[in-house]
C-alpha cells in the first residue's frame, strides 16, 4: 500500500509510519542487512550495508530485542570496517528474531560469540533460567530523561527481575508521544505502557503519515504531549494494555481525574520500582489467568471416579480396549481426563455459570469491550438464533438483511418474528451481494413510520463484516437509525469478524467499536448541541426524502443503546471448532435478562463440550496478549498476497484479486479511497476511509477471480484442494475467496503464489500449444463466467395469506405461517423447476408461493423463503443456477410450494 506496503523499493529514508508493515516488513529488512552484509564481506559495496543498517535502526528503536546494546555493538562494526563481524552479529540477530529463541535464551542477547562472558552485565542470570518456558513480552518505557541515559535506566530494570516472577520482560525507552505511538504499532510485544511525564512531542524521525493523524487528532506543539492525553491516544489504539503512570506531581488529584480511568495505576515518582514491576507482572498474569481452563487442567490430574454418563470420561473405555485404542492415542490422555459432565469442582454449568465459566466469561467480556458475553458451544448458528429469540417476540418486526445466515432467518421463523427484508448492493458480476446501503434501512424504518408501525419494529439485523469483507459504518448506521428509532435494537453477526477487536484499523468498525464511541459520544455535553443544529437545519417535521439525504443525529438524551454482536470465535481466533460468543452492550438489558436465560436453556446443550469452553476460554487468553500482533500479521499478509498476485506478470494474466474499488461501488466510498494497493494510498488515506465510507473492505478477505482463467469457483477450490493441498471456503460462479487470518505464515503465502504462477503456466501452455480451437474454447468458457452471469433475484414479497398482520405499504410477512404450511403435506405440492407448468403459473397465475427456504451454495443466500411469491427473476436465477448443493431443493420432486388451494383457506381462516 503506496509507502504503508512492504516495500517493492526501499524509500529514500526508513519511515516510523507504516503500519502496515508488520512483523513480515521486519523480518524482511533484517534478511536485507544479512544479504548486505555477506556481498561486504566478500569484498562488495559497504556504502549499501551502511544504508541497510541505518535504515533499520530507526525502526529498531521501538523494540526490546536485539535493543540497544546489540544496536549499538552492529553500529561500532559498522564503524570499524569489521565486515566480518558485522556479518556475524547481523545474522545471529535475524536467527534469534526469525525462531523467537531471544525470548528463552539468554546467549542471544550477547554482544559476544557464544557465552563470551557479557550477558550477565546485559542480562541478569535469571534469564532463560527457568526449566519451563516463561513467556516473554515488553514494556514500554515513555522518559523525558536523555537518550544518552536510556542504558542505565534499561539496566535498572532489568535488575528487579526474580526468579519467582512467572513471566520476564524488557523494557523498551522512547522519549517522546510520536515515538511511544509508533512503538505501539510496530511492536507486538509490549502488553505495558509506563509513561513518565516530561516526554516531547515530535519524534526525530521521518514521519509524514503519524504528522496528518497527530494534526487531525489536535496534537500541533510540545504543549499538547501530556501523560493523560498519550494514555487516552495509546488507550485507543490497544485497549488491552496495561497502563501506568508516574507523576512527580499531584497524584492524588490525576486519580481523581476521570480521564485518568484509562491507567491502571499511577505511581508517585520512581520510588516505587519494585511495586510497579510487581504491578506490570499482576496485570499480564491477569490476562493469562484462565479461570475455566486452568481448572479443568487441575481437574484432569484429579483421581476420579465417575459414576455418571460419559464413560470416555478418564479414558479407561478406551485406553484399555483392543479396538479403539488408537483413538486414544490419537488424542492423547489428556481429551479424556479432562472430559467430564461434572458441573462441580471448579467445572460450572454452562447453563447457569456461577463458578468458572462465569469469571471467563467476564474477562472475555473485558478483552472484547462488551458489557457482558455468553459463551456458546455450537456455533454461531446457535448464537444468532440465541439473540433473535431473547430480544423478540412473535409479531415483532426486524429488519433484516435478506442474505444474511440461515439461522437468523430460521430464528425469525422459530420466534415467530415478521422480517422486513432489505437488499444488499448486488454484485452481479461476481454473483454475490455487497452490504445493505443505509438508505434502504433508512427507507424501511420510515416506511414503517408513515404506517404508525414503528413501534413494531424492533431490531436491525445486519451481518458485519459480509463473508466476502464488506465492513459497514457501524457506528453511522447506528447513529442515524437511532435517529429515527432512539430505541432499535442492534443485532451485528460479526461471525466473520471477532478479530477485528484487535486491530486499531478495524476496531472502530466492529459493533462493540462503535458502541463504545457512541456511548462516549452521549456523555458528551456538546453532542446535545449537536443535535439541536441538526433538528434546527431539519426544521419541523422534515419529509422522508430530506431525512434520507441527511445524515442524521440521534437526541441524546432519548437514546437507549442497545447493541449485540455474535461472533463465531472458531473462525478467527484459537477456539475449537462451533466455539462461538454473544457480546452484549445494551442499556436495557434487564429487560431482556430472563428471556436471554430462556434463550440459552432453549438453545443450549446441557451437555456442552469442556474441551469447547476452555478454548474460548484460551483464545481471549490469547487475543489479549498477543491479538494484535496476530492481526498486524494476518493484514500484512493479505497485503502481500494482494500485491504478488496483481502484480506478478503471469499470474496477472489470469487471476486478480478484486480491490477495494472492485469490491464496493464508488458511491459508497465517499473518502475516494480506491484500495490499499492504489499510488498514493497509506496509512492515514485507509484510516480516513475506515472513518467516512459507508463500506470498507477487510483487507484479510480476498476475492480471487478465477473465471478469467477459464475456471469456476467451484473447480478453482477443488484443483486447489485436491492438486494443491490448498483449503477454502467460499466461492462464487467466477470467483473464491481467500482468507488470512492469525495461523498464516509467510510460508503460507510463498505456497499460494507458487501454486498460481503454476496453473497460469499450464493455462498458458494448453492456450499456447493447443491452437485456435483451444483458444477459442477457452473465450468462450471464460466469456460464459464472466459477462454471462444470472442477474441476482432479490427477495420479491410474501404472499397475501401471510400478510394479514401486516402493514399495507410494509413488506413483512408472517415467515413462520409460512413454513408451517408446509408440515401439512396435502398443503403443498411439487413442480418440477422446467416445468412448463411454472411458466404458465408465472404468467396467469395461481401465484408459485415457497413453502420452504431454497438456499444454493454458493452464493448462500435464501433465494426462496417460506411464504415468498416466486417471480421469473427468482425462477430464471435457479433455472441458470450451475451449483450442485441446494439446501431444500430436490431437483427430481422440484419445488415444494405452498398450493394454491391452501392459501386461500390460509387466508379466509384469518379474516374469520
Ligand atoms: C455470517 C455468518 N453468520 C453465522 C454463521 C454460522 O456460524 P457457525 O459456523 O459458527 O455456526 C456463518 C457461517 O458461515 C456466517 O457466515
Amino acid at each position: 500500500m503506496g509507502k504503508d506496503m512492504p516495500k517493492d523499493a526501499k524509500p529514500a529514508q526508513q519511515r516510523i509510519d507504516q503500519f502496515f508493515s508488520g512483523p513480515g516488513g521486519r523480518a524482511d529488512n533484517w534478511r536485507d542487512l544479512v544479504e548486505a552484509a555477506k556481498a561486504w564481506s566478500r569484498g562488495g559495496d559497504r556504502a549499501k550495508y551502511d544504508a541497510a543498517l541505518a535504515d533499520l535502526s530507526v525502526t529498531e528503536e521501538f523494540h526490546g530485542y536485539p535493543g540497544l546494546q546489540l544496536m549499538a555493538a552492529l553500529r561500532e562494526a559498522a564503524a570499524a570496517g569489521d565486515a566480518a563481524t558485522s556479518l556475524a552479529l547481523a545474522t545471529r540477530i535475524t536467527v534469534a528474531l526469525t525462531t523467537r529463541s531471544f525470548r528463552q535464551h539468554a546467549s542471544d542477547w550477547s554482544t559476544k560469540e557464544e557465552g563470551n562472558g557479557d550477558v550477565p552485565e546485559l542480562v541478569p542470570p535469571t534469564f532463560g533460567a527457568h526449566t519451563t518456558r516463561r513467556p516473554y513480552f515488553e514494556t514500554l518505557i515513555v522518559t523525558g530523561v536523555a537518550p544518552g541515559q536510556w542504558p542505565a535506566l534499561a539496566a535498572e530494570w532489568r535488575k528487579l527481575r526474580r526468579p519467582v516472577d512467572a513471566f520476564i520482560y524488557e523494557p523498551v525507552i522512547v522519549g517522546s508521544l510520536e515515538d511511544a505511538f509508533c512503538a505501539t504499532m510496530l511492536n507486538p510485544n509490549i502488553a505495558a505502557v509506563i509513561i513518565n511525564e516530561g516526554f516531547g512531542l515530535r519524534s526525530r524521525h521521518n514521519a509524514p503519515v503519524l504528522r496528518s493523524i497527530t494534526a487531525s487528532a489536535g496534537l500541533n506543539d510540545e504543549s499538547d504531549a501530556s501523560a493523560l492525553r498519550l494514555a487516552q491516544i495509546i488507550k485507543r489504539v490497544r485497549p488491552e494494555l496495561d497502563l501506568y503512570m508516574i507523576s512527580n506531581r499531584d497524584v492524588e488529584e490525576l486519580a481523581g481525574n476521570p480521564e485518568a480511568s484509562v491507567v491502571r495505576r499511577i505511581f508517585y515518582s520512581v520510588e516505587e520500582l519494585l511495586e510497579l514491576h510487581l504491578s506490570i507482572l499482576e496485570g499480564i498474569q491477569d490476562r493469562y489467568d484462565t479461570p475455566f481452563f486452568d481448572n479443568l487442567k487441575k481437574y484432569a490430574q484429579r483421581p476420579i471416579g465417575t459414576f455418571h454418563a460419559l464413560p470416555i470420561a478418564r479414558g479407561k473405555s478406551i485406553f484399555k480396549s483392543d479396538w479403539i485404542r488408537d483413538m486414544g492415542e490419537f488424542y492423547g490422555a489428556n481429551l479424556f481426563l479432562a472430559e467430564s459432565s461434572a458441573t462441580t469442582g471448579g467445572l460450572d454449568s454452562m447453563l447457569e455459570p456461577t463458578g468458572t465459566i462465569k469469571k471467563a466469561q467476564e474477562k472475555a467480556a473485558r478483552a472484547l469491550g462488551a458489557d457482558r458475553v455468553f459463551f456458546v458451544t455450537n456455533g454461531t448458528s446457535t448464537s444468532n438464533k440465541m439473540a433473535v429469540q431473547a430480544l423478540l417476540a412473535p409479531g415483532d418486526i426486524a429488519i433484516v438483511d435478506r442474505n444474511c445466515h440461515k439461522s437468523h432467518h430460521y430464528g425469525m421463523v422459530l420466534s415467530g418474528v415478521q422480517p422486513v427484508y432489505v437488499e444488499a448492493f448486488p454484485m452481479t458480476e461476481y454473483s454475490m451481494y455487497g452490504a445493505v446501503p443505509l438508505r434502504t434501512i433508512k427507507q424501511a424504518l420510515l416506511a414503517a413510520r408513515a404506517e404508525g408501525r414503528l413501534d413494531r419494529v424492533k431490531l436491525l439485523d445486519l451481518t458485519n463484516c459480509t463473508f466476502d469483507g464488506h465492513i459497514y459504518n457501524t457506528r453511522r448506521v447506528m447513529e442515524e437509525c437511532l435517529a429515527i428509532k432512539p430505541d432499535l435494537i442492534f443485532l451485528w453477526d460479526e461471525a466473520w469478524f471477532g478479530f477485528a477487536r484487535w486491530s486499531p484499523f478495524l476496531r472502530p468498525r466492529t459493533a462493540m467499536g462503535a458502541a463504545s464511541d457512541i456511548e462516549a459520544w452521549l456523555h458528551d455535553p456538546a453532542s446535545v448541541a449537536a443535535y439541536e443544529r441538526k433538528r434546527a437545519e431539519l426544521g419541523d417535521n422534515p419529509s422522508d426524502a430530506a431525512l434520507l439525504e441527511t445524515r442524521l443525529v440521534p437526541d441524546p438524551r432519548k437514546v437507549r443503546l442497545r447493541v449485540y454482536q455474535t461472533n463465531s470465535t472458531h473462525k478467527s481466533m484459537s477456539a475449537l471448532r462451533q466455539g462461538s460468543m454473544v457480546l452484549v452492550k445494551d442499556v436495557d438489558y434487564h429487560t431482556v435478562e430472563e428471556q436471554f436465560h430462556e434463550a440459552v436453556f432453549t438453545h443450549a446443550s446441557t451437555s456442552p463440550n469442556q474441551q469447547l469452553i476452555a478454548s474460548l476460554d484460551v483464545a481471549r487468553r490469547q487475543m489479549e496478549l498477543e491479538g494484535f500482533g496476530l492481526v498486524t500479521n494476518a493484514i500484512e499478509i493479505a497485503l502481500v498476497i494482494r500485491r504478488e498476485v496483481n502484480r506478478h506478470p503471469l499470474i496477472s494474466k489470469y487471476f486478480r484479486v478484486l480491490g477495494a474499488d472492485g469490491m464496493i461501488p464508488a458511491e459508497y466510498r465517499q473518502s475516494g479511497f480506491v484500495d490499499f494497493l492504489a499510488p498514493g494510498a497509506n496509512w492515514a488515506s485507509a484510516l480516513r476511509s475506515m472513518q467516512e465510507d459507508e463500506f470498507c473492505l477487510d483487507p484479510t478477505r480476498m476475492t480471487l477471480v478465477c473465471g478469467t482463467a477459464g475456471y469456476d469457483g467451484t473447480q478453482f477450490k477443488n484443483l486447489l484442494a485436491n492438486d494443491y493441498n490448498i483449503q477454502l471456503n467460499k466461492t462464487s460462479r467466477n470467483s473464491v475467496l481467500l482468507q488470512s487470518n492469525i495461523n498464516n505464515t509467510r510460508s503460507d503465502v510463498a505456497h499460494l503464489i507458487r501454486v498460481l504462477m503454476e496453473i497460469s503456466r499450464a493455462v498458458e501452455a494448453r492456450l499456447e500449444q493447443g491452437g485456435d480451437g483451444e483458444r477459442q474454447t477457452f473465450a468462450a468458457r471464460v466469456k460464459s463466467l464472466m459477462t454471462d452471469v444470472p442477474d441476482l433475484p432479490n427477495f420479491s414479497c410474501f404472499h397475501e395469506a401471510f400478510r394479514h398482520d401486516a402493514g399495507s405499504a410494509t413488506p413483512e410477512g408472517d415467515i413462520r405461517a409460512g413454513f408451517y404450511a408446509a408440515y401439512n403435506p396435502t398443503s403443498c405440492e411439487h413442480i418440477r423447476l422446467f416445468d412448463q407448468a411454472i411458466d404458465q403459473r408465472l404468467e396467469n397465475g395461481p401465484p408459485l408461493v415457497s413453502a420452504n427456504f431454497v438456499i444454493p451454495y454458493p452464493p448462500g443466500f435464501p433465494i426462496m423463503v417460506p411464504g415468498q411469491v416466486l417471480t421469473r427473476e427468482t425462477i430464471d436465477f435457479m433455472r441458470k443456477l450451475d451449483v450442485k448443493e441446494i439446501h431444500g431443493y430436490n431437483a427430481t420432486e422440484g419445488l415444494k410450494l405452498v398450493h394454491p388451494d391452501a392459501l386461500a383457506k390460509l387466508a379466509t381462516a384469518d379474516r374469520r
